[in-house]
């Protein structure tokens, strides 16, 4: 089945079949359809439903998509509610109705509530960690005051633009873009608001993913328009915040957290990255910020704890060369530390690993 062939009626006689088992209402009768793509056997659907029904419908869309997915060339399918109503179109151009992103399955934030605190580092590490496992992943450095994955994953050269669109950069089995790689970093410094937008736009816009099982977005520090922006635009799976044990239980992750459940995105869980340094010479744990208990401060704001990353020298090493550590030394300690977080994380998104698909 092509975006010719799939027509708005067939799904709506989907939707018509999942109802709410009290009311009765369901996505067909409730909702209109905005726009829907299908591209690579996934189908976007974008409904728009009267305010008051969004928790009931919300409800329903998981079976709904499961449905649309026993049609013929539906391997995915994705419903974006909006509340807004707009003039329906049940058919729209491909170039209008394609929401951001649309190609990419999951899309995850790496966030923090301050800088330095290793968000980008995790940001490569986990990325490199999915495409070890076997999923189709990108990484895009959304960080537009300091873009720093293209020196992680020691990327020089810069991406081509086939057609207008941006072709990203293939390394260590994973795709990257980062603003870095096509701007002089003291540039992005000193950009200000409509440039900044416009850079952001063009990284959510512009990019040639192609079929992709996870995105991370390398999110800009902090909690300004920056980030308000791309969690709006892109139709976002969760978030993952990054912090350092000593700044753990400040407001800057608390406030980082609730700009994600106001936009009601969930947040996947929080990192404590340099949680304690472990000595290279003799393995000797020290708690140097004196702090523990990371995983009580993350239950106590309500959101699951991922795991920890102590503060290892090689993984500050591995950043300036620009190699992952999870390549490099695939078997230290530090890469088990990253390891032990990508499987959990892998296990709780419920992805499906090399292994599971290659059956
Ligand atoms: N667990 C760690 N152990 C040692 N060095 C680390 C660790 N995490 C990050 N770093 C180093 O700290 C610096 C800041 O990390 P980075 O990922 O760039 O932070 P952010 O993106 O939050 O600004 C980098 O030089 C990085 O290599
Ligand atoms: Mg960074």
């Amino acid at each position: 089945m092509t975006q010719n062939t799939l027509s708005s009626d067939d799904i709506l006689a989907v939707l018509a079949t999942v109802s709410d088992p009290v009311t009765g209402v369901s996505l067909a009768s409730e909702g209109q359809i905005q726009s829907y793509v299908l591209k690579d056997g996934l189908l976007t659907l974008t409904l728009t439903i009267p305010r008051e029904q969004a928790e009931i419908l919300s409800s329903l869309c998981p079976s709904a998509s499961r449905q649309l997915e026993t049609l013929f060339g539906i391997q995915k399918a994705n419903i974006i509610l909006t509340a807004h109503r707009k003039t329906p179109l049940h058919v729209q151009s491909k170039a209008s109705s394609l929401p951001l992103l649309s190609h990419v399955k999951t899309i995850i934030a790496i966030a923090s509530g301050k800088g330095g605190v290793g968000k980008s580092t995790t940001a490569v590490h986990l990325a490199v960690g999915f495409g070890l496992a076997g999923l189709k992943t990108g990484l895009m450095d959304a960080d537009i005051y300091g873009p720093s994955l293209h020196r992680m994953l020691g990327i020089q050269n810069k991406p081509k633009v086939i057609e207008g669109k941006i072709q990203p950069i293939n390394k260590w089995g994973i795709k990257a873009i980062s603003l870095g790689m096509m701007i002089h970093e003291k540039d992005a410094m000193i950009w200000r608001g409509p440039m900044v937008m416009g850079a952001i736009n063009q990284l959510l816009r512009d990019v040639d993913w192609g079929m992709l099982d996870v995105l991370f977005i390398d999110l800009p520090p902090g909690t300004g328009d920056a980030q308000l922006s791309i969690i709006q635009k892109t139709h976002l799976t969760g978030a993952i915040i990054v912090s350092t044990p000593q700044d753990i239980a400040l407001i800057d992750v608390r406030r980082a957290v609730s700009l994600f459940e106001k936009a009601s995105i969930p947040i996947i869980g929080l990192i404590e990255n340099m949680s304690y340094f472990c000595c290279p010479h003799c393995g000797n744990k020290t708690d140097i910020f004196g702090y523990t208990g990371a995983r009580q401060e993350a239950e106590a704001i309500g959101v699951p704890f991922l795991g920890e990353i102590p503060l290892f020298a090689d993984i500050r090493t591995s950043g300036d060369k620009g190699i992952p550590l999870l390549l490099d030394t695939p078997h230290s300690e530090s890469t088990r530390s990253w390891q032990h977080i990508i499987c959990t994380l892998i296990q709780s998104l419920r992805l499906p690993t090399h292994n599971e698909t290659s059956h």
